[in-house]
């Protein structure tokens, strides 16, 4: 293949992030819609109309705007676009045509992820990730994606947080199909691998110049006494073997949210420090060691595709914005290359087994009128943004 040309964006993308199950509403077409009805499963609700934002997307670009953010990450969803297999829904890529153009109307780069956690339900009920086609259809899937909106694309993701749905669908059962086994999860951390690849190498040849990458899930951990073997195997698994596969990608995506207590039994949830409403221990300081351990193992541009908190007080989320961003700064000025930064979330969604517990948003969402209501954060987020990188208090 002739190599592509690359362009990215002009300046630092400032933005936030999302994803279509977490914030359209009616993803029925899904493994996740059928694992929230299903008995015995750890999903707390059912996602349901989510957000609308299918039908309010264009209020969200406009707050988006308004916060003077020049980009939003988003995903499109397999399911709507390929109902049944090698059905294309030419009435859903008007859709994700129509929400390119909202965002290019407005000045705003989209960031587009061609995978977000869910399957469509043709693809979960034909085995999902451990069935040996799944890449190529993965690679068929972006290829139509590509055909269709790669002229509107500013950046893509292909497949978000695979060493995510590795872990959380196949060792740990929280997530659908619910397996545990170590070394299925292995297994599929290396089909995760061969779907990117297929995907980006599907995307390079259609229309567009914009780079391509792979979102990452990266810890800090820190190993307690005893824990060091287990920090090792795990780091092996969910982020080196990651981050050694990328070196032909445009840009690797960095995605982080706190630090990880081992000990020799796994992970230990300190009981007298900070946290947040996921359990987390509150560690901002997480972003400046992602990315520089990002950059210790790869030479690509980096960008920051996600990091925020979950939390119900909002002083809480500016505190731990304003540490993340002191780190992104910190980075910046050692010169590593960081290309953007995308807080999750723009609002308050669907956070899969949690249901509509945690609250990630700079935005809230009235769970009826589906109404938005910016919170201080927002517009905190929008001066730090403006500033940079010098910090509101
Ligand atoms: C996922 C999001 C999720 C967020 C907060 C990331 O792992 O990509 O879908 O909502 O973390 O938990």
């Amino acid at each position: 293949m002739t190599p592509r040309e690359v362009h990215f964006p002009d300046g630092f993308l400032w933005g936030t992030s999302t994803s279509a199950y977490q914030i359209e509403g009616g993803g029925d077409n899904t493994d996740w819609w059928r694992y929230e009805r299903a008995t015995g499963t750890h999903a707390v609700e059912q996602c349901g109309d989510a957000c609308d934002s299918w039908n309010r997307y264009e209020e969200d670009l406009d707050l988006t705007a308004r916060l003077g953010l020049n980009s939003f990450r988003l995903s499109v969803e397999w399911a709507r676009i390929e109902p049944e297999r090698g059905v294309i829904s030419q009435e859903a890529l008007g859709h994700y045509r129509r929400v390119l153009e909202a965002c290019r109307a407005r000045w705003i780069i989209p960031v587009v992820t061609l995978h977000h956690f869910t399957l469509p339900l043709w693809v979960a009920d034909l085995g999902g990730f451990e069935n040996p086609d799944i890449a190529s259809w993965m690679g068929d899937y972006a290829l139509v994606v590509g055909r269709a909106l790669g002229g509107l694309i500013g950046v893509a993701c292909t497949v978000n947080e695979p060493n995510i749905v590795a872990l959380m669908g196949y060792l740990m059962g929280f997530f659908p199909p619910q397996v545990e086994s170590w070394e299925r999860f292995v297994e599929v951390n290396k089909t995760m691998r061969a779907c990117h690849v297929a995907m980006r190498d599907a995307l390079r040849s259609t229309p567009g110049s914009y780079p391509i990458g792979l979102p990452l899930s990266m810890q800090e951990y820190e190993a307690l006494p005893g824990g060091e073997d287990l920090v090792n195997m795990i780091r092996h698994e969910m982020e080196d073997e990651y981050l050694r596969a990328l070196d032909d990608d445009d840009y690797v995506g960095v995605q982080c949210y706190t630090k990880l207590l081992i000990g020799p039994e796994g992970l230990v949830v300190p009981t007298d420090q900070e946290l947040t409403e996921m359990g987390y221990l509150f560690w901002p300081q997480s972003v400046e060691y992602t990315i520089r351990r990002a950059a210790s193992l790869t030479d690509r541009p980096i960008i920051m595709t996600e990091n925020g908190i979950g939390t119900d007080d909002d002083g809480q989320r500016i505190r731990y914005l304003s540490g993340a961003l002191a780190g992104l700064a910190n980075v910046l000025r050692d010169g590593i290359d960081v290309r953007g930064y995308f807080q999750w979330s723009l609002l308050d969604n669907f956070e899969w087994t949690f249901g509509y517990g945690p609250k990630f948003g700079i935005v809230s969402v009235h769970r009826t009128t589906f109404e938005r209501a910016p919170k201080p954060s927002a517009q905190w987020y929008a001066d730090a943004v403006k500033g940079f990188p010098s910090i509101p208090s």
